[in-house]
C-alpha cells in the first residue's frame, strides 16, 4: 500500500505545476496582447463566435490590431497562440515541430487518430519520417501523369451532372457535385475504385466519412470532450466510434481484395482492366532499406488518410476557386480562352496542357488564397522560439492559422479581393517564402500539391470551356471552417452551357 501521505504529496506537486504553468501561460499571453476576457469555464471560447462568417471576421479584426499573432484559451486548460504572419509563422515551420499529440486533453490531431490512425497527417518522430519516405514515390511525376485520364473521365461526368443540375435555368449547390468529382478521383487514383458515386449520390461509406468530419470539428469546440474518457461515454463519441468502424471495415475490405490480386498476379479489378498503378500499389509493395514493407495496419491508416486528406481538400480548393470566378466574367473569359487557345479543337485536357495554363493556374491559386483550403494547423513548440522578439517556451502549441495568414491586411494588398493578377509568375518571386503556403512549408508540407493543383487545374478548365457562371447573389455563401473550408449555406451558382 502505498501512504496517503506520498498520494497527497504527489497530487500536491501535480497541482502545484500544472497551476504554476497555467499562470505562466496567462502571464505571457497578457504580455503578448493582453488577455481576451477569459473565463474559467470556457477560457476564450464564450468570445469566439465559431467557426464561421463571424469567427473569420473576428480573427480578421485580431490581424489588424494585433499583425503577428494573439492568443486564444480553447476552454481554460488550453492555451493556444495564433499565428498569421510570415515572420511569425517562419520560426516554426523551419524547426522540426511536431503535431501535437497525446497529452491529457486530446489535440485536433488526436481527436482524428481513431479514424485516420498513425497516417501521415497525424503520426510524428521515426514513424512518419519512414512512412513519408516510402510513400513519396506514389506522387512522382510519372505515376502523377497516368492521373491525367482519370481526371477527365471524372470531370466529364461533373459537366453532365451540372448540365442536369442547371437544365431549368435554376440556380444550384456548386459544392456538392464538385465533392463527389473529388471523391470519384480519389478512390480512382487511390485504389481503382468506381464507386459511380456522382450519378448515384454517396454510399455508406461516402456518407459515414462525411459525419465524421462533421463529429471530428464539432468535438473542437467542446471543451468537455478534449478528454478522450468523457467522449467515448457520450452520444456523439459512441457514434463517431461506430462510424470510425464502418469505414476501416471497407477500407479492410479493399486492401484485402486487392492483396490477393496482387498475389495472384492478376491484374484487373471488380470494375475491369485497372489501367493505372494506383497508391494502395505503392502501399502493398514499399519496402525500406531492410526490406520491411507497411504492416495492415499502417496500409489501411493511409488509405483513410489519403480518402480524408485527398478528397475535401480539392472539393473545396475548386468550388471556392470556381465561387469567385462566377462572380468575375471577365476572368472566366480569359480562362476559356485559354483553353480554347490551348486545346485547339481537341477533346481531352492532357499532361502538358495543364502544364501551358499560366492564367487557369493564377485563378486557382488567388482562388486557395482569398478561401484557403485547410484554414488552420498546429505544432507543438519542441524548444523554446523567439517569435517576434518574444521568447516562447517549449511546449506551447501554436496555431498557424493560414487563413488569416492569407487575408492578414499587414501582408497583402487588398486582401479581401479576388484579384488572380497577383501571382503573375514575375510576381511570385517577390513574396515571402512564408506568406502564401496553402499546402504548408517545411518537412511536413503537403505531400498531394501536385496531385490536387493538376486535378484543380483540369476540372476547373473544364468547367470553365462548358459553361459561363454567375452567383446566385440571393443566396450568398456562408463559409464554414471544419479541417478544410466548406459552406453551411451551400453554393448557390447559376451555370450556363456555352454550347446549347
Ligand atoms: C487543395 C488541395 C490540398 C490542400 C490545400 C492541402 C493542404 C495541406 C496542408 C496545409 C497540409 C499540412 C497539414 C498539417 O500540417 O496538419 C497537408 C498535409 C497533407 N496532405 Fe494535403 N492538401 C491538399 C490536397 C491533398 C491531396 C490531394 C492529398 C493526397 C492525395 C493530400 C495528402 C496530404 C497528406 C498525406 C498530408 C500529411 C503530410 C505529412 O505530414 O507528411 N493533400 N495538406
Amino acid at each position: 500500500m502505498i501512504p496517503l501521505a506520498v498520494v497527497v504529496a504527489v497530487l500536491f506537486v501535480l497541482l502545484w505545476r500544472y497551476i504554476s504553468k497555467y499562470l505562466g501561460y496567462r502571464a505571457l499571453f497578457n504580455s503578448l496582447t493582453g488577455e481576451p476576457s477569459f473565463s474559467y469555464l470556457l477560457g476564450s471560447l464564450h468570445k469566439y463566435p465559431g467557426p464561421n462568417e463571424e469567427g473569420i471576421e473576428y480573427d480578421f479584426a485580431m490581424s489588424k490590431k494585433f499583425k503577428y499573432m494573439h492568443n486564444m484559451w480553447m476552454g481554460p486548460l488550453k492555451p493556444l497562440l495564433m499565428l498569421y504572419h510570415p515572420d511569425s509563422i517562419r520560426p516554426v515551420l523551419k524547426s522540426s515541430a511536431p503535431k501535437p499529440r497525446g497529452g491529457l486533453l486530446s489535440t485536433a490531431y488526436d481527436m482524428g487518430s481513431r479514424w485516420l490512425g498513425e497516417g501521415l497527417l497525424n503520426s510524428n518522430g521515426p514513424r512518419w519520417v519512414r512512412n513519408r519516405r516510402l510513400l513519396t514515390p506514389a506522387f512522382h511525376f510519372d505515376i502523377l501523369k497516368s492521373y491525367i485520364d482519370v481526371y477527365n473521365e471524372c470531370s466529364n461526368i461533373l459537366v453532365s451532372q451540372i448540365k442536369k443540375l442547371s437544365s431549368g435555368g435554376q440556380s444550384f449547390d456548386l459544392f456538392e457535385p464538385v465533392g463527389l468529382c473529388a471523391l470519384d478521383v480519389i478512390q480512382r487514383c487511390a485504389f481503382s475504385y468506381h464507386s459511380d458515386c456522382q450519378t448515384k449520390g454517396e454510399n455508406e461509406y461516402e456518407l459515414a466519412m462525411s459525419e465524421l468530419m462533421g463529429l471530428w470539428i464539432n468535438r473542437n469546440f467542446t471543451p468537455k470532450h478534449f478528454l478522450e474518457w468523457v467522449y467515448s461515454r457520450s452520444p456523439e463519441g459512441k457514434r463517431f466510434y461506430h462510424l470510425c468502424d464502418v469505414v476501416h471495415a471497407v477500407s479492410e475490405d479493399i486492401i484485402d481484395k486487392r492483396r490477393k490480386h496482387l498475389e495472384s498476379g492478376d491484374a484487373t479489378t471488380k470494375n475491369g482492366p485497372k489501367k493505372i498503378k494506383d497508391f494502395l500499389d505503392t502501399l502493398l509493395t514499399a519496402v525500406d532499406e531492410d526490406g520491411v514493407g507497411l504492416s495492415p495496419l499502417d496500409i489501411r491508416n493511409e488509405v483513410d488518410t489519403f480518402l480524408f486528406a485527398g478528397h475535401d481538400t480539392t472539393t473545396s480548393g475548386t468550388a471556392w476557386t470556381l465561387y469567385h470566378l462566377s462572380q468575375h466574367p471577365e476572368y472566366q473569359e480569359k480562362i476559356y480562352e485559354e483553353v480554347v487557345g490551348i486545346l485547339d479543337g481537341r477533346e481531352n485536357i492532357t499532361w502538358d496542357d495543364i502544364h501551358s495554363m499560366e492564367f487557369t493556374t493564377m485563378c486557382i491559386k488567388e482562388g486557395i488564397r482569398l478561401d484557403t483550403t485547410v484554414p488552420l494547423i498546429q505544432r507543438d513548440l519542441l524548444e523554446d522560439t523567439e517569435i517576434v522578439g518574444h521568447v516562447i517556451p517549449a511546449g506551447t502549441t501554436v496555431c498557424i492559422h493560414l487563413y488569416n495568414l492569407h487575408i492578414n491586411p499587414t501582408v497583402w494588398d487588398k486582401p479581401r479581393q479576388y484579384m488572380p493578377e497577383r501571382f503573375h509568375p514575375d510576381k511570385i518571386h517577390q513574396m515571402d517564402p512564408f506568406q502564401y503556403i496553402p499546402f504548408s512549408a517545411g518537412s511536413r508540407n503537403c505531400i498531394g500539391q501536385h496531385f490536387a493543383m493538376n486535378e484543380m487545374k483540369l476540372t476547373v478548365a473544364n468547367i470553365i470551356r462548358n459553361f459561363k457562371l454567375a452567383c446566385d447573389v440571393s443566396k450568398p455563401a456562408r463559409r464554414f471552417l471544419t479541417p478544410t473550408l466548406k459552406t453551411e449555406s451551400g453554393m448557390m451558382v447559376y451555370a450556363e452551357p456555352r454550347v446549347k
